[in-house]
């Protein structure tokens, strides 16, 4: 039997934690001595279908980060990279736990967005660190695009989830600026354009699934 590789297992080891098992954060919740607003049905309904697409999203960071992290060249890019994708980690309890607590689930479409976003990294990173690097900041950017119009859309008394989007705005706003920071490229447009419509696809599926 041929030998399977460390990087192997332990991106697969990655994968099944991610999708399945519930996350850790390090740092302290951004929610943590929030009070809980009182919320409608409808409210609860809307504020959940929110934190499910923003939980999604953070499956697609850790499988993105993951796939990059192993063909970026440049070990302090690599090093970043790892750095960051921790900082998701903790995005994806916070999501997670936040939807618990509004009696929600998480989608059932993670384990084909790990897959599809985990391939799309490794490509990026098979491009070479400017592309991937420029790659990783169009994403965070249009990540902090959707995280406003989430601000913009919870229920105004809904303090706990705004707090989780506010940190998580600032941290992806951070990742954007380290990978630039590494030498990260200006994607042409219509990659930026295939991006931004893969990412409705995926913010409008993950809200009802
Ligand atoms: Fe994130
Ligand atoms: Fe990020």
């Amino acid at each position: 039997m041929l030998p399977i590789p460390d990087s192997l297992i332990i991106n697969f080891d990655k994968a099944l934690r991610t999708v399945f098992a519930p996350a850790a954060s390090r740092r302290p919740y951004p929610d943590a001595g929030v009070e809980d607003a009182e919320l409608s049905e409808a409210e609860k309904h809307h504020a959940a279908g929110l934190m499910r697409v923003n939980h999604s999203g953070e499956v697609c960071a850790q499988a993105l980060y993951q796939g990059q992290s192993l063909t970026a060249r440049n070990p302090e890019a690599a090093q970043a990279l790892i750095e960051a994708s921790d900082e998701e980690t903790e995005h994806l309890a916070w999501c997670e736990r936040r939807l618990n607590e509004l009696g929600s689930r998480k989608s059932f479409l993670n384990p084909v967005l790990y897959a599809g976003s985990f391939g799309l990294g490794v490509l990026a990173g098979a491009l070479g660190d400017k592309w991937n690097l420029g790659f990783l900041a169009e994403t965070e950017r249009q990540v902090e695009g959707h995280l406003d119009s989430h601000l913009a859309s919870l229920p105004e008394q809904d303090a706990k989830s705004r707090a989780i989007v506010e940190q998580m705005k600032i941290d992806e706003v951070k990742h954007a600026e380290t990978a630039l920071a590494h030498g990260g490229a200006d994607l042409p447009l219509p990659v930026k354009m295939a991006m931004k419509l893969s990412s409705k696809l995926m913010t409008k599926t993950a809200y009802y699934l």
